[in-house]
């Protein structure tokens, strides 16, 4: 049995130790926000915090993610600055990549509040979205950063 903390709530799943998170996270918990893709860390579909951190749940170990604290998109509240300008920029086109790439920008702006262009470019780099959206993901990185320097929470 492996004990996980998942948005703040405490699983314990009967599962192999070397189960990918990703499978976990979709198949046992049914939290079907996190998305699968390529499979290898290639795309950044499958990105989840663990402890506050940006990863690939898809080359994450089950028990690696043990006693960690792992939130998926499911577990980023919609007052949160990056929703809001996920939402007034309309950045999502399909939106198959959108919660991996929320979660890569909530894990940046928790450590560098005001990216520079570059900061933004080199932090989303594995996130990939064939729609496309990358100006707009940009976009939106910088509203929320402004919204937070303006009070929101983050
Ligand atoms: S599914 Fe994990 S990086 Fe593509
Ligand atoms: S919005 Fe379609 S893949 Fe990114």
């Amino acid at each position: 049995m492996i004990s996980l903390d998942v948005n703040g709530k405490i699983y314990n799943i009967d599962v192999s130790p070397d189960t990918p998170l990703l499978w976990v996270i979709r198949e046992h918990l049914e939290l079907h926000g996190t998305k699968f893709g390529c499979g290898m860390a290639q795309c950044g579909a499958c990105t989840v915090h663990i402890d506050g951190k940006a990863r690939r749940s898809c080359q994450t170990r089950v028990k690696d993610a043990a006693g960690k604290k792992i939130t998926t998109i499911e577990g980023i509240p919609e007052e949160h600055p990056v929703i809001k300008a996920w939402v007034e920029d309309e950045v999502p086109q399909c939106g198959y990549c959108q919660p991996g790439q929320i979660m890569s920008a909530v894990a940046l702006l928790k450590e560098n509040p005001e990216p520079t262009d570059n900061d933004i470019d080199n932090a989303m780099t594995g996130n990939l979205c064939r729609c496309g959206t990358y100006q707009r993901i940009r976009r939106s990185i910088h509203r929320a950063s402004k919204m937070m320097a303006e009070g929101g929470k983050s």
